[in-house]
This record gives C-alpha cells, sequence and structure tokens, in this order.
C-alpha cells in the first residue's frame, strides 16, 4: 500500500528517496514519484506508473537536499502518471499522502471556483491545492498545512514541500502512520521504518493530530491543539539482513522454507519444562490473562484465518471466543461481557481495520487489549495493552505465509496460558498441557518434515496451472486451514479458490463439481476423519478430481481420480499449523507455473493502510 519517503539534508537525498521508495515496495504499489528541490530552488517532479526501477531511470539528472517521494497503491483514480504522487500546485508546493480524503469533491468544487487547475482524478490534489491557496493568502508552509487539515475529514499521512521555504518538510498524521527519522545533520519522514534503515536508527512517531516541522536541524511536533508537544524517540532494531532473498527465486519461498527458524524464534524463551512461561508475554501478562475469561479476536485476511483456527483451541479449553472480520466490527452495536480480553492479530500491525477497531473497541468495556504482532515498531504493538511478538521475522511476500503459521504457534500458547485459569489447573500445567508443550518443541522439526513433500507438490501443481476455478475442503479446525489455502492461492495464481466446511459441500456447492474443478482437501487422522471421508465420497461420485493432503494412517489412497499426498502423523493440537505447510508449497509452485509476479500479486498491498 502507499508508501512515504522524504529527505532535508546537506547531501544529494535522490539516491537516499529512490533506495527509501525501493524498501517500501514490499507494500505494494502501482506508481511511483518524487519532487525534489533542485540547485537552482526549482520544483523538480518525476513520476512513472510500474516498478521503481523505472523511475530512478528518469531521476539521474535530479539532485537536491530536499524532497519528497511515493509509491502509490490505487485508490481514487486508476494507476497513471497523473495520479502518481507527489501532486503540485502553481509549481510552487508538492505534497505526498497516505490514506483517503473523504470530503475531496467538495474541496474540489470550491478550489475550481477559485481557478485551481485539475490535472489528476486523486483524493490528494484537493490537499495541495488549499495549501497553495492559504500560502496565497500568507500563510507560511507550516500555517498553510495547519489551516489546510483543519479543513480535511478523512486518514492522512502526509509530506509537504515548498520552493518558497527550502528550509523544511512539514509533515502531518491523522489516522496514517508517519515517523520522523533522526540522523545527524538531516532528518527524515516516512510511513514505515524499514525505508530509513541506512540512514536512521532514531524515530520519533507521530500521532494522530500531530503536525511536525521538520529542517535539517530540528524537529517540532504540534498536537491536535497545536500545542508544541515532545514524542519520544525511539531506536529502531530493523536491519538488512532480512531483506535478501539467499538465493532463493523469491521471497514468499524463502519465508516458506524459514518457517522452521521463525516458530523456533516465536518459541524461544517461552516454553518452560513442561509448561508455557507467563512472564516472557510481558510485565503486565498474568494481570491480563487474569482478567481474561472470554476473548472476542480481531483480524483481517490472513490474520483472521489464524483467528479462526484459534477458536477451536480457546473453546475446546473452556473460553468462550467470537471472532471477526475488522471491517465489519467496526461498522455494528456490540454487546461486550465482563472479562472480555480483546485481542488483534496482525502481522504488519499498521492494518488500518484492525487499527480502527481497537481504537474503537477502547470505549467499549473490554477488559484488556492485546496485540499478536509479528512488528515491533508498529502502531498496533503501540497501541495495546499487551502485545505478544510472533518472531517471525520480516515478511516481505505480500502473501502472508511465516506469519500465519507464528500467529497460530503464539494463539496456542495463549490458549493454553488461559485453559489453565479456565479449568484451575497449577502454573505448571497437567497432562495435556506437557503433551502440547512437547508438540510445540518438536514443531519446527516437523514442519522441516512437511517441506519434505515438496517435489511431490511441484509434479500436483501442474494438474492446477490450466484451471480457472478450485475447492478447498477441511472440518474443524482445518476448515480455516482450507479457507487459508483457498486464499493463497487466489491472491499469487489469480486462479479462482473458494473454501468449505467439507460439511456444507452438499448444500450448494456440490453442483460446481465436475471433472474440471480440482477439489483440495486436507485430511489430518482426528475425530472428523471419518466424515470427511463419507464428503470426499460425494466429491468423487460426481465425478470430481480430488487432491488431498492426507494422514499416512488415514486409509486414502491414490487412484484414478483421486491424488494423495501422505503427511506424517500428527498430534491434533498442531495439525492444523502442519497441514498449513503444503498448501501454501502448492499455491506457490501453481504460480510459479503460471508466471505471476509470486511476492507482488496484481492489486494487492503488503501492509493495508486504508479502509
Ligand atoms: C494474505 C495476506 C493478507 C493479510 C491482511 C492483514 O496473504 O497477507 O490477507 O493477512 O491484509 O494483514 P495484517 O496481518 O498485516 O494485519
Amino acid at each position: 500500500m502507499c508508501g512515504i519517503i522524504g529527505a532535508i539534508a546537506n547531501r544529494d537525498i535522490t539516491s537516499v528517496l529512490i533506495d527509501g521508495l525501493k524498501r517500501l515496495e514490499y507494500r505494494g504499489y502501482d506508481s511511483a514519484g518524487l519532487a525534489v528541490i533542485d540547485s537552482d530552488g526549482e520544483l523538480d517532479l518525476r513520476r512513472s506508473v510500474g516498478r521503481v526501477v523505472a523511475l530512478e531511470k528518469i531521476c539521474s539528472d535530479i539532485h537536491g537536499h530536499l524532497g519528497i517521494a511515493h509509491t502509490r497503491w490505487a485508490t481514487h483514480g486508476r494507476p497513471a502518471e497523473n495520479n502518481a504522487h507527489p501532486h503540485t500546485s502553481s509549481h510552487q508546493v508538492a505534497v505526498v499522502h497516505n490514506g483517503i480524503i473523504e470530503n475531496h469533491e467538495s474541496l474540489r468544487q470550491s478550489q475550481k471556483e477559485m481557478g485551481f487547475p485539475f490535472s489528476s482524478e486523486t483524493d490528494t490534489e484537493v490537499i495541495v491545492h488549499q495549501i497553495d491557496h492559504h500560502m496565497q493568502n500568507g500563510a507560511d508552509l507550516l500555517c498553510a498545512v495547519q489551516n489546510t487539515v483543519d479543513e480535511l475529514n478523512g486518514a492522512y499521512g502526509l509530506g509537504v514541500v515548498s520552493k518558497q521555504d527550502t528550509s523544511r518538510i512539514i509533515a502531518a498524521r491523522n489516522g496514517s502512520p508517519l515517523l520522523i527519522g533522526l540522523g545527524e545533520d538531516e532528518n527524515f519522514i516516512a510511513s514505515d521504518m524499514s525505508a530509513l534503515i541506512p540512514v536512521a536508527k532514531q524515530y520519533m512517531v507521530l500521532e494522530d493530530g500531530d503536525i511536525a516541522d521538520v529542517t535539517g536541524t530540528t524537529v517540532d511536533i504540534y498536537d491536535r491543539d497545536r500545542k508544541p508537544v515532545q514524542r519520544k524517540v525511539l531506536v529502531s532494531s530493523l536491519s538488512d539482513d532480512e531483506t535478501s532473498l539467499d538465493g532463493y527465486a523469491h521471497f514468499m519461498k524463502k519465508e516458506i522454507h524459514e518457517q522452521t527458524r521463525a516458530i523456533t524464534e516465536t518459541l524461544e524463551g517461552r516454553l518452560g519444562a513442561n509448561s508455557v512461561l507467563e512472564i516472557p508475554f510481558g510485565e503486565n501478562a498474568k494481570e491480563i490473562f487474569d482478567a481474561a475469561r472470554e476473548i472476542k479476536i480481531i483480524a483481517c485476511g490472513t490474520s483472521y484465518n489464524a483467528a479462526c483456527v484459534a477458536r477451536y483451541w480457546f473453546e475446546e479449553f473452556g473460553i468462550r471466543c467470537d471472532v471477526e472480520i475488522a471491517s465489519e466490527y467496526r461498522y455494528r452495536k456490540h454487546v461486550v461481557n465482563d472479562g472480555t480480553l480483546f485481542v488483534t492479530i496482525s502481522q504488519s500491525g499498521e492494518t488500518l481495520d484492525t487499527m480502527a477497531a481497537l481504537e474503537m473497541a477502547k470505549g467499549l468495556g473490554y477488559s484488556n487489549t492485546l496485540c499478536i504482532c509479528n512488528a515491533p515498531e508498529s502502531s498496533l504493538a503501540r497501541a495495546s495493552d499487551l502485545t505478544i511478538f510472533t518472531h517471525a521475522g520480516r515478511e516481505i511476500g505480500v502473501a502472508s505465509t511465516k506469519a500465519f503459521t507464528t500467529q497460530l504457534v503464539t494463539l496456542l500458547m495463549l490458549a493454553i496460558c488461559l485453559r489453565r485459569r479456565a479449568l484451575n489447573l497449577s502454573a505448571e500445567g497437567d497432562k495435556i498441557e506437557h503433551e502440547i508443550v512437547l508438540e510445540l518443541r518438536s514443531l519446527p522439526s516437523q514442519i522441516e518434515h512437511a517441506l519434505g513433500l515438496e517435489d511431490d507438490i511441484i509434479a500436483m501443481s501442474k494438474h492446477f496451472a490450466d484451471r480457472q476455478h478450485t475447492l478447498f475442503l477441511g472440518r474443524g479446525a482445518h476448515y480455516p486451514i482450507a479457507v487459508e489455502g483457498a486464499l493463497k492461492l487466489k491472491e499469487i495464481s489469480y486462479i479462482h479458490a473458494e473454501a468449505y466446511a467439507a460439511g456444507e459441500l452438499k448444500h450448494g456447492p456440490l453442483a460446481l463439481v465436475d471433472a474440471d474443478m480440482p477439489v483440495v482437501a486436507v485430511a489430518p487422522n482426528n475425530e472428523l476423519l471419518g466424515k470427511l471421508k463419507s464428503n470426499l465420497e460425494e466429491v468423487r461420485a460426481r465425478g470430481g478430481r480430488l487432491f488431498v493432503f492426507a494422514d499416512i494412517d488415514s486409509g486414502i489412497h491414490s487412484d484414478d481420480d483421486t491424488h494423495v499426498l501422505h503427511v506424517a502423523p500428527v498430534n491434533n493440537y498442531i495439525a492444523p499449523i502442519i497441514y498449513t505447510i503444503p498448501l501454501q508449497l502448492l499455491s506457490y509452485h501453481v504460480a510459479l507455473l503460471k508466471g505471476t509476479d509470486i511476492d507482488k500479486p496484481r492489486n494487492l498491498a503488503k501492509s493495508v493502510t486504508v479502509e
């Protein structure tokens, strides 16, 4: 999704801006641009559709000490050069913007009446004209931005420069993350710290309503009431180590294979001999767990699928658990029972719908807020009472893989901590806790084993590459695993994939089944296996082609219409984590055969910071 970087320094900053944009590419975008105040004091604007390398090619002759740059993920107006940011007004002011301005139509109308010409279809262009309008009426750059944001409804992270004042960048935030990177006699703005890895370690996070006046040597921040405020200086732990392909063809493949390490690190320090330890979850974890009698989980996409798996664990352990998509949760009324813990799950920690749901939940009487997150320097982590980090390492492929399995591991540990309270067990737990802890310890080697299915999955993927549609089936906690498998396939191979709880097949989707419709199923050896087998027979009876990941002892074997890949026996609690792996590999290899842009699939973004 859109990314911002800006720089003011005593050196040429064009390469800093281009490098920062490349580092923001993982978020997903369709066009890019930059505006630099050049050595003649002129505003030099370059924009292009497509990848940042295309922009880089047209920027080799630009030099300057002050500039802003942007990767755009289209919301208002198609991907086109004139819609790419920065937007300018009268060649005086340039703006980059993340977010959506809801009252852009009325502003556009009044600006047209004032004679401002429009060159884009974006909501952003009204911001730059409004700033220009205030400057034409005598305001300096800071005041002009302050006056403008007072007139905006909606979400924004803004970077603004003007050729009339080449000593500052003005940054403003409301609902769209923005931070200030602090260098030596140079400062930066960015939508996330990964853009600034080589240039700044220290940074400050703007809060909603803040406006920052950033020069090369000073940063002055004003809050919503325009009072000067200090924001904490933080030190970033991000490094470049995680951003190389290490010989893999794609980040997604690297990240699938990194799951053994990611899970090992997520478990690190959190397991005792026979129990899950609570202290490593945070100073206030015990108190927050003590107060939790029910769970409400909010998330989007893959993180939502992780929540749906976890609901089976929580409820099996006697803890009521409700799961909801963030974008739906935000727009309805809620009845909150006493002692309900509000849990958000997010890889990026920046998903706008999840963040807005958390802000809304704070006023609704939940006992506490807990976030399961992979990004330590993220908005959700900062805004929650307690954050449990999944130590997956940076995930760059847009399709989430290692973040999902580490979320599951973390949720299972959380479920165990709450189970003790629900069942009145000691901190050392009981036989079931011991069993799960043993299984969690051996999870990395079990994942390795599942990754060993890759060659067979490559062969299987050939049956999918020319298909238009696919069905995924699962039962119980493996129904959300089927949903996650379908999500992976559709987002990176662009094959339409739908998942059903296998028992639902006969209530409608069976009508779709014929020899042209591959049906993928996950069949662990659990109490629902018999039921699932009957559902698979329903598919076979209609001439359907089955592709089944089945426990080796399931009694399901390959024949003319059924391709079976056998999975080693696995404990019921961790089976959903193991059965995720072959589905990730299947989608990857189908997409590879189709030649899609696996790490940056069309229309998608890694960090979804708009509604
Ligand atoms: C799919 C995927 C998305 C994200 C969703 C939420 O592979 O990655 O569905 O899971 O956009 O993102 P986070 O977890 O960052 O809140």
